[in-house]
């Protein structure tokens, strides 16, 4: 036959009383298993095969609440009330006597309690006519609070109005719903011949011996099911955005690029104005840009700041008129936390004019913004360039399109778009569920960038969103949640 040893194991555990409806505890002390995976997975492929039928129940397991527990030790309230009662002469069962008797907090439920038992309150004193009906009541509540003290127990075993009459007060009792099963034989498993089900000789791993030895010619393999029921393990693992970006770095160094960095501070000369983004842009305000009081200004090497001057003011010899606004070199002297990565690249390129490359770097940026679903201050941009004397616009869009399909996003639309830094710009979109998603922008590098940073090579830059990225991979829809330490949320996002 078929099957596995674990199967075979089960089976003849349950051929020992084969019509019998077997519950879990029953089959793993058939089986001397200890662990009910091995039940819930032989089961499931004894399932398969249509040996066994597996049903579900729903039902509630019940146990003592908080309050259960204390009355399971000091008595419910309405037996402790009830044996003061019944040990005071009628006289002195007065509301101010019972007071005193009890915790301040406990007279008012308490009275309640007795009321609902039939005793009333006459000119002050607490009467019944009914005394051996409430007294049985009561017993028979303590016995249900002291039966499940020994243990939690099935709802189904248990008294119903007992279980809805605890429920309705507070604390007493804590229905837990669940989910148990059962197996039995089906007609086809019940006929099974118990004499066929000796464990068989299986090979579960291949070893290198064994592979030399060609022993495994002749081997019987144990099958393997990728579909069997098992826990899910709550080991370490990488936080998902590093998980993130470790595959997104693979898959550049894959495509042949270099990863370079860069700081956080950085003067606003090389974050904007190397950027041909003029002095007067909105997005440079304090309002769009974190600017640092200490340090207040960073170096900037006077030859920069004079080529973007001109370029700046009268497009030096670029064949542009710049923007035709006075330049401010104290301006640019001026620190900041990068607003993008692109200052990254941009210096690549100064430090390395006559050097063609093909580089990437992932980093972190920051933006004055208010956070909510889709921004926060502080987020990861993924950026790149190819200089080169060859570089144009569809390698740029070929780069990105094997980029995102590489990241299982094989749908690219690129859209016409506008920077001051690049020309032709170019916004790039992704298609999730049938939508399109804008994760990103990118162009080539002007003149009046390239110039002042000593090539004449064209740029292919890109600046793509992370986080955007993030989101569609993991399926948030809250951008916040990428970076809320909630470890259980964490723990069930896909692995990368
Ligand atoms: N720096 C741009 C941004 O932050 C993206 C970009 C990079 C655009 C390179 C063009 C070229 O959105």
């Amino acid at each position: 036959m078929d099957i596995g040893n674990n199967e075979r194991r089960m089976l003849r555990a349950m051929l020992s009383d084969p019509s019998k409806e077997w519950a879990l505890e029953e089959l793993l002390s058939e089986t001397g298993w200890d662990d009910q995976v091995h039940v819930a997975g032989s089961g499931a492929a004894l399932e398969k095969v249509g040996l066994v039928s597996v049903t579900e129940h729903r039902g509630a397991v019940v146990s003592l609440g908080e309050e259960g527990e204390r009355a399971s030790k000091d008595g419910l309230l309405e037996a402790r009330i009830w044996d003061w009662l019944v040990s005071q002469k009628p006289e002195d069962r007065t509301m101010s006597a019972l007071s005193s008797a009890l915790e301040r907090h406990e007279a008012g439920p308490g009275v309640g309690l007795l009321k609902a038992l039939g005793v009333t309150l006459e000119a002050g004193t607490l009467v019944t006519d009914d005394e051996s009906h409430i007294s049985s009541t009561i017993e028979n509540r303590s016995a249900f609070i002291n039966y499940l003290s020994k243990s939690p127990k099935e709802q189904s075993e248990l008294d119903e109005e007992m279980v809805s009459h605890f429920s309705s007060r507070k604390g007493l009792i804590v229905l837990e719903e669940r989910v148990s099963r059962n197996w039995v034989l089906t007609k086809k498993g019940k006929s099974t011949n118990v004499s066929k089900l000796e464990d068989v000789e299986m090979i579960g791993e291949l070893t290198p011996e064994l592979l030399q030895s060609e022993a495994w010619r002749d081997a019987e393999f144990k099958p393997f099911d990728v579909n069997a029921p098992t826990p899910t393990p709550s080991g370490g693992r990488p936080h998902p955005m590093i998980a993130l970006i470790e595959m997104i770095r693979s898959i550049f160094l894959e495509m042949g690029f270099s990863e370079i960095e860069g700081d956080f501070i950085q003067s606003a000369g090389w974050n904007m104005d190397a950027l041909f983004i003029p002095q007067s842009h909105p997005a440079r305000t304090m309002q769009d840009t974190f600017y640092l009081s200490e340090p207040a200004q960073v170096d900037v090497d006077d030859k920069y700041l004079n080529l973007w001057s001109k370029v700046h003011e009268h497009g030096h010899d670029t064949g542009s008129k710049g923007w035709g606004l006075d330049f401010d070199k104290e301006e640019s002297k001026k620190s900041l936390l990068r607003t993008h990565t692109t200052v990254n690249t941009v210096r690549h390129i100064a430090e390395n004019p006559d050097e063609p490359c093909r580089v990437f770097g992932i980093g972190r940026v920051f933006r004055q913004e208010s956070i909510d679903r889709t921004h926060l201050p502080e987020f990861y941009q993924i950026e790149g360039i190819i200089h080169e004397p060859e570089a144009n616009l569809p390698m740029l869009i070929s780069t990105l399109r094997t980029f995102y399909s590489k990241m299982g996003f094989p749908d690219v639309r690129v859209r016409p778009a506008y920077f001051p830094y690049t020309e032709p710009s170019v916004e790039v979109d992704v298609l999730w569920k049938g939508e399109w998603l804008e994760l990103g922008g990118s162009g080539i590098f002007r003149p009046e960038v390239t110039e002042p940073l000593g090539t004449e090579w064209p740029v292919c830059a890109w600046g793509l969103g992370l986080e955007r990225l993030a989101m569609l991979i993991l399926e948030l829809d809250d951008i916040r949640e990428l970076y809320q330490p909630d470890l259980e949320r964490l723990g069930r996002m896909p692995i990368l």
